[in-house]
This record gives structure tokens, sequence and C-alpha cells, in this order.
């Protein structure tokens, strides 16, 4: 899975390809948690998979922009929004965010689980998330707080950021933002011989204010 020769695309396509799904098809539960109460306009998910997040934004009422660096997880995911009967509601992006980033303001821009093994720039990534927020609007960033146990070893020398780290490398003006949500939290995924497993997660929710 981690083979040097392969591009990021190239890399997440395989990891695609190697079964039909490979996560739940569920939306995220905090981002379902976070957004529910608020107003469906425009949304940017950065990351999307396969589109089980953008779907349900859709189906919420939402205009979902949705990107990734992956053409078959983009493909999957508009055959789940086609399935659903939302696709006229989806704007798939085929994107590396490293290079570029999708035009516009957002009412809501969701980075779930945005991690991969390669050189991403997600401190930039996620700056260039919270500059397209628009006024009042959201910024909703759930992160890994660590490797699963059974990963862990491999890869003594990487650091995942706590909520504050991440706040602080956002680099929010002063005076136009307030933190709604910052925590850490537990949640049991199952390891690759289906073993259950305790894993740290957080979440940072910001809001711009209006203007
Ligand atoms: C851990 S998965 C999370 C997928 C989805 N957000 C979820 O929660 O199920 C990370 C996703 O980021 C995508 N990705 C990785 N690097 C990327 C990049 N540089 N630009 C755009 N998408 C990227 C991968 O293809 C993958 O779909």
């Amino acid at each position: 899975m981690t083979d040097d020769n392969l591009t990021e695309a190239e890399r997440w396509d395989a990891r695609y390809a190697e079964s039909d799904r490979i996560w739940s098809g569920n939306p995220n539960v905090v981002l379902v948690r976070e957004v529910k109460e608020l107003t469906p306009g425009r949304a940017l998910d950065l990351g999307c998979g396969e589109g089980a997040d953008a779907v349900w934004l859709a189906r919420q009422g939402w205009r979902v922009t949705a990107v990734d660096i992956s053409r078959v997880a983009l493909d999957r995911a508009a055959g789940h929004a086609a399935e659903a009967g939302v696709a006229d509601r989806v704007d798939w992006q085929r994107r590396d965010l490293g290079e570029s980033f999708p035009e516009g303001e957002f009412d809501l821009v969701s980075a779930q689980f945005l991690h991969t093994w390669g050189d991403m720039p997600r401190e930039r990534i996620l700056r260039n998330a919270a500059a397209a927020v628009a006024p009042g609007g959201v910024l909703l960033i759930v992160s890994h707080g660590g490797f699963p146990p059974w990963e862990s070893h491999a890869h003594p020398d990487i650091h995942f950021p706590t909520p504050d780290e991440l706040l602080e490398s956002l680099q929010l003006p002063d005076g136009q933002w307030e933190v709604l949500l910052s925590d850490e939290h537990e949640r049991v995924q199952t390891g690759p011989d289906g073993e259950p497993a305790h894993r740290m997660d957080n979440a940072l929710k910001t809001r711009r204010l209006a203007r």
C-alpha cells in the first residue's frame, strides 16, 4: 500500500480499487451531529472519498462541491449520488488539494479525516479551507489524533496535531472567528484481524463571524 514509486493519486486509486467499498457508506457521525442544525447552503467536502458525507449533505438540501484526488473514489461517489437521487446537487471535482483549490465561498467547509500517506501540505490546505468559508459560515475539521494500535509502531516520527495545534496552524485573524467546538474523543474501530480497537479522534468547528 505504500509503494514509493506511485503518485499520491495512483496510491489512492489503487487503495479504492481493492474493493467495491472501503468506508462504511455512512456519513461521518460528527459531521451529522454538527451540521444537522445548520441551514443548508453551499458546502465544500475536502477529501470526500466514496461520497457518503457529500450525498448526505445533498439529501439535507446542501449544494455540494466534493473534491478528492482519486478518480476511482469520485466515480464511485457519483454512482452513490445518482442512486440517492441527488446527482444534480453535487459537483465532483478531481484535484490534488496541494496543487489547486476550488473557487468560491461556502457556508460549510468540511474536512473529515483528510489524511494521507505522503507529503500532503495539510496545514496549507486547511488554511485555504478557512479562507473559503463565507461570512457566517462554518469550518468543520475532524481528524485522527493518532495511529490505530496496529499501525502505531511503524510511524513513530509522525505527529498528529491536537485541536489547539490545528487551530493555531489555521492562523485565523483575531476577532473574525469563533470556536464552537474543540474536542478529542474516542472511537472504536475494527482492526485488520477483526479485533475492536480504541482510537482517539478530534474535532474543530469554527465559525467566521458575519460582516
Ligand atoms: C482517510 S480518507 C477520508 C475519506 C472521507 N472523507 C471519509 O471520511 O470517509 C482521505 C481521503 O483524502 C483523499 N486525499 C488524499 N490526499 C489528497 C489530496 N492531496 N487532494 C485531495 N484529496 C486527497 C483520499 O483520496 C481519500 O479519499
